[in-house]
């Protein structure tokens, strides 16, 4: 008998709040973290440092090779590590956002990325946090999640934290390049963000954080004692 450990997939467009609630969920349920849109970023970052020709798929998937992405909690916050050296800043930069965002709209790239993201579940279970979490990487799970907010409200967010990583943005440029990317993870022709109707649709534009996580957990808690034992033992 193979005990299969449980995921919550949480998907949806860049600034529902989506990192927040996977990190804290992590740390409540004491679950492994995948950041998906993390190993990207990384990899949008290696093209830059190797200066890799943005439209060689190949090249990007010879980076895309033995990934040494790591995610862990210092502090309460969430660590990038690329072969233990700490990048969780330089990943965040809208140069770095850009390219992740061209990235991500390789097949072949993502098809490469799916075994090493699946080899992220563990026991005791596993926080997933992307686009197609739920319905490319870890479609089999009964636990999803589609987490949305309106663009202005997902812009302001990004701002705000971006304020607060010290980089300064105007608004309405930040909300054009978010609408212009959410375009482009929606209109993809592999692994789109798209809402299917097996998740749990969260709307966080007009209710804390508190309440986002309080609804997240109740409903990961109420399914999980109702199916674990029929799901996840195989
Ligand atoms: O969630 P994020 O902003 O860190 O993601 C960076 C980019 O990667 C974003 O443009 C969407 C893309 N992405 C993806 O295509 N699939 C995922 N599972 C996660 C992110």
């Amino acid at each position: 008998m193979m005990i299969c450990a449980p995921v919550v997939t949480i998907d949806g467009p860049s600034g529902s709040g989506k990192g927040t609630l996977c990190q804290v969920m992590s740390q409540k349920l004491k679950w492994h973290i995948l950041d998906s849109g993390a190993i990207y970023r990384v990899l949008a970052l290696l093209v830059l440092y190797h200066q890799v020709d943005i439209s060689s798929e190949k090249g990007i998937m010879a980076l895309a090779h033995n990934l040494d992405v790591r995610f862990l909690f210092q502090n309460g916050d969430l660590r990038v590590m690329l072969k233990r050296v700490d990048i969780s800043m330089k990943i965040r930069s809208q140069v770095v956002s850009d390219l992740a965002s061209r990235i991500a709209a390789f097949p072949y790239v993502r098809e490469m990325l799916l075994n090493f993201q699946r080899g992220f579940r563990k026991l005791p279970g596993l926080i997933a946090d992307g686009r197609d979490m739920g319905t490319v990487v870890f479609p089999d799970t009964s636990l999803k999640i589609f987490l949305d907010a309106n663009l202005e409200t997902r812009t302001y967010r990004r701002m705000l934290q971006l304020h607060k990583n010290g980089v300064n943005v105007n608004f309405n440029e930040l909300l054009s390049q978010m609408k212009e990317r959410d375009e482009r993870d929606r209109n993809r022709s592999v692994a789109p963000l798209m809402l299917r109707d097996d998740a749990l649709i969260i709307n966080s534009t007009h209710i804390s954080k508190q309440q986002v996580t309080e609804i997240a957990l109740d409903y990961v808690r109420t399914k999980i004692n109702v199916s674990i034992s029929k799901h996840y033992i195989q």
